[in-house]
């Protein structure tokens, strides 16, 4: 059992595999992109396998890939395959901006993803270029992308949506109202503040601001929600076949709950999502390896909490973009 020093169970891997994107999303990446991880440096599919099944025997049980953009590595099934393979491992769930599922949902699937997450932050072709900064091919594709998840059979399906004030937040009562017709659960994600974005300062809009545009047009009753990992907090429409929730990394912190780490894409044990804790996994699986010592310093040195605070990269311990973490 993987257990940190304030108790909290850690049963859940969240894995970068790559820092790269195909998107620039206003909020998750400047628009030149940053210094990426080189090639190298980057665990291959086999030690990432390797890392889940040490972990395994510690106590993991469930697995998100991220990126960046998880789909742009190559041959992203075989690495599901691999992991797919662990005693231990009971749930593969992929977070992805949906462009290339077209081409890989059916293989995704097949080769062990159980769930995925997809991140849409506009539902208006206009808009997209201004949020993602790609051309709108980028967002039909999306929207081609998403069928391809609901064809191949994902479920749930969860949609991610970082509200900006300005941006998207008229698109609060739109998101929603898709969850009446649609099995959707829609996410409403605070924006959290990092070294790159603090552009977006005066956007940030709380998640019950976001919940007091909502209500407004209906009743929204406290719901359980899909099953997961997450700190959302979810609700419903009467009748509604999907649901609406919100993830308030800013506003109501659900640290004492976390059950989570990350791997980034060269190979660190990041114990938090932000701060500066990380131990690194890769020199000590590639020179001796085995990595329990390296799991076992990370768990104790895990912190309490997050210290984000709005309008202030200050917490965010030195990240420029949520990419090089995974999100
Ligand atoms: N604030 C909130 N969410 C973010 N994500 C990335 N950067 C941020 C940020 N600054 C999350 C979003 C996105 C996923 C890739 O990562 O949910 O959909
Ligand atoms: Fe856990 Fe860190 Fe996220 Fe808080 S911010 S829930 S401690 S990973």
């Amino acid at each position: 059992m993987m257990q940190d020093q304030f108790g909290r169970q850690i049963e859940y891997l969240r894995i970068s595999v790559t820092d790269r994107c195909n998107l620039r999303c206003t909020y998750c990446m400047p628009e030149e992109g940053l210094d990426w991880i080189p090639k190298p440096e980057m665990l291959s599919y086999e030690e990432i396998a390797e890392i889940v099944a040490q972990m395994s025997e510690l106590g993991l049980s469930r697995v998100r890939l991220t990126g960046g953009e998880p789909l742009i590595r190559r041959d992203l099934a075989e690495l599901v395959e691999l992991i797919a393979a662990v005693p231990g491992i009971e749930d593969i769930s992929l977070s992805t901006n949906a462009i290339l599922l077209p081409r890989f949902a059916d293989d995704l699937k097949r080769a062990g993803v159980d769930r995925v997450n997809i991140s849409l932050d506009t539902l208006d072709r206009e808009r997209f270029e201004e949020i993602a900064r790609r051309p709108v091919d980028r967002f039909d594709e999306t929207m081609t992308g998403i069928e391809s998840a609901e064809a191949a059979g994902f479920e749930p399906i969860k949609v991610n949506c970082v509200v900006m004030r300005g941006l998207n937040d008229h698109e609060v009562v739109d998101f929603a109202e898709i969850t009446r017709e649609r099995p959707w659960h829609v996410r409403f994600i605070e924006l959290m503040p990092v070294g790159r974005n603090l552009h977006l300062n005066d956007r940030f809009i709380s998640a019950d601001e976001v919940l007091g545009r909502i209500r407004a047009i209906d009743d929204l009753a406290p719901d359980d929600g899909p099953q997961g990992n997450g700190p959302a907090v979810y609700y419903r429409f009467p009748g509604g076949r999907g649901t609406v929730g919100v993830i308030t990394p800013l506003s109501h912190n659900y640290c004492e709950r976390c059950n989570r780490m990350r791997l980034t894409a060269d190979g660190k044990l990041r114990t938090c999502l932000f701060g500066d804790h990380e131990i690194d996994l890769k020199g000590p699986l590639r020179e001796t390896g085995r990595i329990e010592d390296a799991v076992a310093e990370a768990l104790a040195g895990k912190p309490k909490r997050h210290y984000l605070e709005l309008g202030t990269a200050e917490g965010s311990g030195g990240l420029a973009a949520l990419s090089q973490v995974g999100g």
